[in-house]
């Protein structure tokens, strides 16, 4: 199981450092990622390292040049980043994140030894309208065309209708999902790829969803930002 935190524009430096300092690590074995807000990576040194990766929520594809206000995979990669999130739906919502431009953030992340979370999920309009799997299927074949190399891929399935909502999708939505992108990933690279599910994970529904056959694990966002709540997530969801 992999249980990723997002923890979005929330947090200094020096809330960063107490939230590690309050984390009790003790028994917990699984795989835990931290996508911190750009202005913390330099932190990661001090941070603990016993099988828990840091990253970036967004990483720009080129290697330098005119791009004001993006950072590219080798300055990341420079304070320690091992894995960078992409295409989020808030970037893709707020910041004009298209599947081409998410295609070549993913390309660049994987290329350069990186770990990425590709993020995908239909809104509310398109799951009205009985769309979800039309958009989901778009945006990985669009939004992965450029992969060579997979090992390094998770793919987060996030409804954006289930972000920071408090109303997870149900289990038999997230069962079929799941599979349906499975299979679509299982046609374009052979092999199984890591599918995360994302939106409103939280203490009462953890266990149900890491029991959900073809989840791998979860991203996080709100629960996270609490490091007991966050111990408590992985304990509860790592126990079969
Ligand atoms: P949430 O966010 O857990 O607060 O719904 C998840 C995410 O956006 O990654």
């Amino acid at each position: 199981m992999i249980f990723a935190a997002n923890f979005k524009m929330n947090k200094t430096q020096k809330e960063i450092l107490e939230y590690f300092s309050n984390f009790n690590f003790d028994g917990v074995n699984s795989n835990i990622m931290f996508a911190l807000p750009y202005t913390s990576l330099s932190l990661i040194n001090k941070l603990p390292q016993n099988n828990i990766l840091y990253g970036s929520q967004n990483v720009h594809f080129a290697k330098k040049g005119a791009f004001t206000g993006e950072i590219s995979v080798e300055m990341i990669k420079e304070l320690g980043a091992d894995f960078s999130l992409i295409a989020h739906s808030e970037r893709r919502q707020f910041f004009g994140e298209t599947d081409e431009s998410a295609a070549l953030r993913a390309q660049a992340a994987l290329d350069s030894g990186l770990k990425v979370i590709f993020c995908v999920g239909e809104n509310h309009r398109q799951r009205r309208a009985n769309r979800t799997k039309f958009v989901l299927k778009r945006q990985l074949i669009k939004g992965l065309k450029n992969i060579n190399n997979s090992q390094n891929l998770i793919v987060a399935y996030e409804p954006v209708w289930a972000i920071g909502t408090g109303k997870s999708a149900t289990a038999t939505e997230i069962q079929s999902t799941h599979a349906f992108i499975k299979g679509v990933l299982f046609s374009m690279f052979k092999t199984d790829i890591p599918v995360l599910y994302g939106g409103s994970v939280n203490i009462k529904n953890i266990n149900d969803i890491c029991n959900i056959k073809n989840v791998d694990g979860v991203l996080v966002g709100g629960a996270s930002l609490s490091p007991d709540t966050m111990r408590e997530l992985i304990i509860s969801g790592s126990k079969k």
